[in-house]
């Protein structure tokens, strides 16, 4: 790639206008570090827990967490997607809404139909910003307990809340009825095809009846206050369980006793949810990525797109219309291993997005010289956002941006792995089907 150079100033001109003209004038916001390095890590319930089973300790937005255990990473993976796995999710966010203004205040802030939530039913959904950025993505459910159940990512923790208890203040001072309570409680995800008959043994409850995203509250394994909601990050069917911190060691206990389950870590969890086509938010969507941009228009509940009443919907409903300048989507080739940050080309080999036709943007080394000035920028058109080679597939997955007109299922494209191109072809997701417990 030909690469010009230019004087540091002339580059940093060029990084903005590009940035501006994209992103219609949109201030460029710095992407936030996961882990701040100042502040000592945060330990979940399950630390000790952990470490008495030989994790590997790493952090992650801001928490100590195994990346992996005694098994290999491929180990690991290949057991979830054969038996289940459990993994550690305490450090996710979760809420409480309280009050009977509780469906108004979520609808304010999320794309999707919260008031049709059935009593137990849950969705994924988005938080926006009045440009209809991704803010973060979260699981809301609507229980039959009088309060929304909010399960929302940890590295978004802090605007999260501030979000969330902002509008509840001003909710409040127009005299609404609304309330917001952190959780303490630890999060066990069980996931894999033998997820719900492990769990089985130790709930009264029939989970034959708890279909995917529907929740429910019950004693697991003698533990009461537990909220067992279908769902996960694999792609295979599973619970988590929201459990009493001071319970979590004796039920990740528990449910270990059983052969089926083994432990897992980051490692396992982030090749599975790439496998079942699912972001990872920071990677795959940020606050410069919409929801439509970001392939996740299904969770634009229909109400709302009529309304247009969620953030941002005066830039986002437009773009379910025409032409996208960026899309993400999924990337399937052989050879060496796609990863974050390597290039999308078209099959002329010329870049195709805007980056990308700034060669000059590129160092010597063949960085981002975005990156290199510590510069923060938005999720690039012609970037992989994120990419492993597939345990179950054996061939690269990954996702990323393109240009709409190279976003179709089929699509033949080059990406560059360490300065060379090889072919790869836009793929549907999940590239390793999912089987979710739904009631069809
Ligand atoms: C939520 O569940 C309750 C039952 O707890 C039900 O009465 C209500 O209609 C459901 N929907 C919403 C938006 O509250």
């Amino acid at each position: 790639m030909q690469r010009i150079r230019n004087s540091a100033w002339g580059l940093l001109d060029l990084l903005c206008a590009g940035a501006a003209g994209v992103r219609s004038g949109r201030p460029t916001a710095t992407r936030r570090p996961l882990s701040s390095g100042q502040e000592p890590l945060k330990k979940t319930p399950l630390f000790d827990f952990h470490q008495s089973h030989g994790g590997k300790m790493v952090p992650f937005a801001g928490w100590s967490l195994p990346v992996q255990y005694r098994d290999s990473h491929l180990e690991s993976h290949l057991h979830t997607r054969r038996h289940c796995s459990l993994f550690d999710v305490s450090h996710m966010l979760q809420t409480k809404i309280f009050g009977k203004d509780r469906v108004k205040l979520m609808e304010s802030l999320v794309v999707s139909d919260i008031a049709e939530l059935k009593p137990n039913q849950g969705t994924l959904t988005l938080f926006t910003n009045e440009e209809g950025g991704i803010i973060d993505d979260l699981i809301v459910t609507n229980t039959s307990d009088d309060y929304l159940y909010v399960v929302s990512n940890a590295g978004c923790r802090e605007k999260d809340m501030a979000l969330m208890q902002n509008k509840v203040s001003e909710l409040k001072s127009a005299g609404c009825d609304v309330n917001l309570e952190v959780i303490n409680n630890a999060l066990i995800a069980l996931q894999g095809p033998s997820a719900a008959q492990v769990l089985q043994a130790g709930v009264a409850d029939d989970l034959r009846k708890l279909t995917f995203m529907t929740s429910a509250m019950m004693d697991v394994f003698g533990i009461p206050g537990c909220r067992v909601t279908r769902c996960g990050y694999t792609g295979e069917d599973g619970v988590e369980i929201s459990v009493p911190a001071e319970k979590a060691i004796h039920l990740a206990e528990v449910l270990l006793e059983n052969k089926e389950v083994k432990l897992a870590g980051l490692a396992a969890r982030d090749s599975l949810r790439l496998e079942a086509g699912l972001c990872l938010y920071g990677n795959d969507i940020d606050e410069h990525t919409t929801p439509v941009e970001g392939s996740l228009s299904w969770t634009l509940g229909k109400r709302r797109r009529a309304a247009m009443d969620f953030p941002g919907a005066a830039i986002v409903i437009p773009q379910m219309k025409g032409r996208l300048a960026r899309k993400r989507v999924g990337l399937t080739s052989t050879g060496a291993p796609i990863r974050q940050h390597s290039l999308i080309m078209n099959t002329e080999g010329a870049v195709i997005g805007w980056l990308l036709q700034s060669p000059w943007i590129l160092s010597e080394s063949g960085e981002h010289l975005s990156m290199l000035l510590g510069i923060s920028h938005p999720l690039h058109t012609g970037e992989i956002t994120s990419g492993c080679p597939s345990p179950c597939l054996k061939k690269n997955v990954a996702m990323g941006y393109v240009d709409g007109g190279y976003s179709k299922i089929g699509t033949p494209l080059l990406v560059e792995v360490r300065k060379k191109q090889q072919e790869a072809v836009v793929s549907k997701m999940p590239f390793v089907p999912t089987r979710y417990y739904t009631s069809k």
